[in-house]
């Protein structure tokens, strides 16, 4: 049995910067890992198995299965596995939780398998499961544009600790992206914003944010009541509906949420996460 960690992610900065012919939006994000994550099992099995701590995502539509069934389709290699997915992450967040997981698949498959092929030709195969997931092959921090795909890896800033926080309410990523008004947005150079980041700006923008609170206006209320709190940045992580809070803030106090203090994780090279 081999354990592997499937962090989330953190979009501390998320610009769009239009919409392509083939209806994904063209964007410039800056993705740093955190310690909050599921945990995967590997393990050769006489016949396949799914097994799962949230029954609700034992379907075709996991991204789990539809990783291992891209490795099958890439490397050949059929042997019947046993995977055992304990869930942590909340869905419809816009922390990753299931693009994460499908990296991490290819990941322990490969490694299961003794390593035949590079990080990087898992990491190309991984941009047919979505667009946050070849993300997760960098060490941890990434600027990544195109429709998310394109993963320039930077140096481990210095080490931070967010609180994050979810609504009971999440919300789907392709609804969000539809309610954006492209004429809406800020015409703020990414590139720049990621200076600033390095010359220890904490720079923290989402573009996303207008369009997920046209779908989900509770959201207004919600990101309200953590901006009271005291903390100097609240804002929303990729589509949502989960929010990171950073500086100091007094205890939240609202009910019917998920909430937990996370710590930024990066990796080395041929290592996967570990927390
Ligand atoms: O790539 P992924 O399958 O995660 O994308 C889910 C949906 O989110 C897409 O079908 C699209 O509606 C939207 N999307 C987008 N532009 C991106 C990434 C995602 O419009 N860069």
């Amino acid at each position: 049995m081999q354990s592997f960690f499937s962090p989330a992610k953190l979009n501390l900065f998320l610009r769009v910067l239009g919409k392509r012919v083939d209806g994904y939006h063209e964007l410039a994000s800056l993705f740093q890992a955190v310690d909050l994550g599921d945990h995967l099992e590997f393990c050769f099995s006489l016949a396949d198995r799914f097994t799962c701590s949230d029954q609700t995502l034992l379907n075709p539509d996991n991204l789990v299965l539809k990783a291992l069934t891209l490795f099958r389709r890439k490397t050949g290699f059929i042997k019947p596995v046993h995977i055992h997915l304990k869930k942590k992450i909340p869905m419809q967040s816009g922390l990753g939780g299931g693009s994460s997981n499908a990296a991490t698949t290819l990941f322990a498959l490969n490694s299961l398998h003794g390593f035949p092929f590079a990080e990087k030709q898992l990491s190309t195969w991984s941009q047919e499961l979505g667009s946050d997931v070849p993300f997760f092959f960098s060490h941890g921090t990434a600027y990544c544009t195109g429709r998310g795909e394109q993963v320039r890896d930077l140096p481990k800033p210095p080490a931070f600790e967010c609180l994050i926080v979810k609504p009971n309410d999440g919300l789907s990523t392709p609804k969000v992206f539809a309610a954006l008004d492209l004429r809406e947005l800020e015409p703020r150079d990414p590139e720049k914003s990621l200076q600033q980041f390095y010359q220890n700006n904490l720079i923290c923008f989402n573009d996303l944010e207008k369009p997920a609170l046209a779908v989900l206006p509770s959201l207004m209320a919600f990101k309200n009541t953590l901006i009271d709190q005291g903390y100097s940045h609240v804002q929303m992580t990729g589509s949502g509906s989960a929010f990171f809070c950073l500086g100091r803030g007094k205890k939240v106090e609202i009910t019917n949420h998920f909430r937990q203090k996370v710590n930024s994780l990066n990796r080395s090279e041929n290592k996967w996460y570990c927390n």
